[in-house]
């Protein structure tokens, strides 16, 4: 990473002043679009996902409902793949935060596959009746609470063995979220990112505009989280394997663009569409060419 660039880039309060209500607006707002695109259930994500090298190219070909089980096959195994990189398997936790718990898929993952008592964070309130449902739904039904909250705020002590934020940490005050995990873990905790990670200047405006985040850059995180009291045990860079979610992602919103002026179906607006399918294309040159990276990284408190 170029340090000079890091250092010069505007820090995330003057390009994205903390506004409370945004996100969750702007995830009520799109609530019908995630479940559509990804849906349908229960287990539903709003991450990017792994890729293998040999996946199969986004032709017309195949079809939609296929693109859209690729594109959740690869978040599945983004959190399979973070499972057993944070040891998920020899050491499974009995408690966790889901931070930013989206409609509950990553929580429900953490419950079924590897039994853990998920209490789900959400900051929108519209998801709280539908990650009821989905939970309901499932295998778990006992094992998920949801939590209605804002992370910056929440005053567990001691609670959990273990925290994860995947795809949430670029939406908050990394220095206060790092302290509220570094109380609400036991001792000897663990917290586990999955998060982009700015690598120059150009395009953060950009994608925090398009998503209304606030990302940082990795040594912005590595600072929080020794100021305060983690120590970093995992960083494994997925870029070269995420990176095809946008080309994915891309044909899906081109096929349904297509299917809008066909039969005129679709919970997302056209111009959305329009919108996702040419920034997406923008997104996996940024990947690519490593404006951006993704990350799983996983801290444990010292002592
Ligand atoms: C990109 S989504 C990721 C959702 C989920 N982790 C997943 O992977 O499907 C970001 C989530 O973070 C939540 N979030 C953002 N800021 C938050 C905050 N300050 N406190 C709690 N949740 C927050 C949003 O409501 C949203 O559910």
């Amino acid at each position: 990473m170029d340090q000079g660039l890091v250092a010069s880039m505007p820090s995330r309060t003057e390009r994205n002043a903390f506004d409370k209500a945004a996100v969750p607006r702007y995830y009520s707002a799109k609530t019908a679009s995630i479940l559509h695109k990804y849906g349908p259930g229960p287990r539903i994500h709003f991450h990017m996902g792994l890729f293998d090298p040999s996946h199969p190219a986004p032709t017309a070909a195949v079809g939609q409902h296929v693109i859209r089980q690729r594109i959740v096959a690869s978040q599945e195994a983004m959190l399979a793949h973070a499972a057993r990189v944070w040891g998920v398997h020899d050491t499974p936790p009995a408690t966790l935060l889901d931070v930013g718990c989206g409609v509950g898929g990553g929580s429900l993952y953490w419950a079924e596959e590897h039994g853990a008592s998920v209490t789900a964070l959400t900051n929108t309130p519209e998801h709280l009746p539908l990650i009821g449902e989905f939970v309901g739904a499932s295998s778990a039904a006992d094992r998920v609470a949801v939590v209605l909250g804002d992370v910056h705020e929440i005053t567990y002590a001691r609670r959990f063995d273990a925290a994860v934020a995947v795809e949430s940490s670029g939406y908050m005050d990394r220095e206060r979220l790092f302290a509220v995990m570094a109380k609400a873990l036991k001792p000897g905790g663990w917290f586990g990112l999955e998060e982009h990670f700015l690598c120059g200047s150009e395009w953060a405006e950009f994608i925090d505009d398009y998503y209304k985040t606030r990302l940082g850059t990795l040594p912005e995180y590595l600072a929080a989280a020794e100021a305060a009291g983690f120590e970093l045990v995992v960083n494994e860079d997925v870029t070269d394997r995420v990176a095809e979610f946008w080309v994915q992602s891309m044909a899906w919103s081109t096929m349904e663009l297509a299917a809008h002026e066909t039969a005129g179906e679709s919970p997302i607006k056209r111009d959305r569409l329009t919108e996702s399918a040419l920034t997406h294309g923008k997104f996996f040159r940024v990947w690519r060419d490593r404006e951006v990276e993704t990350r799983l990284l996983q801290f444990r408190l010292r002592g």
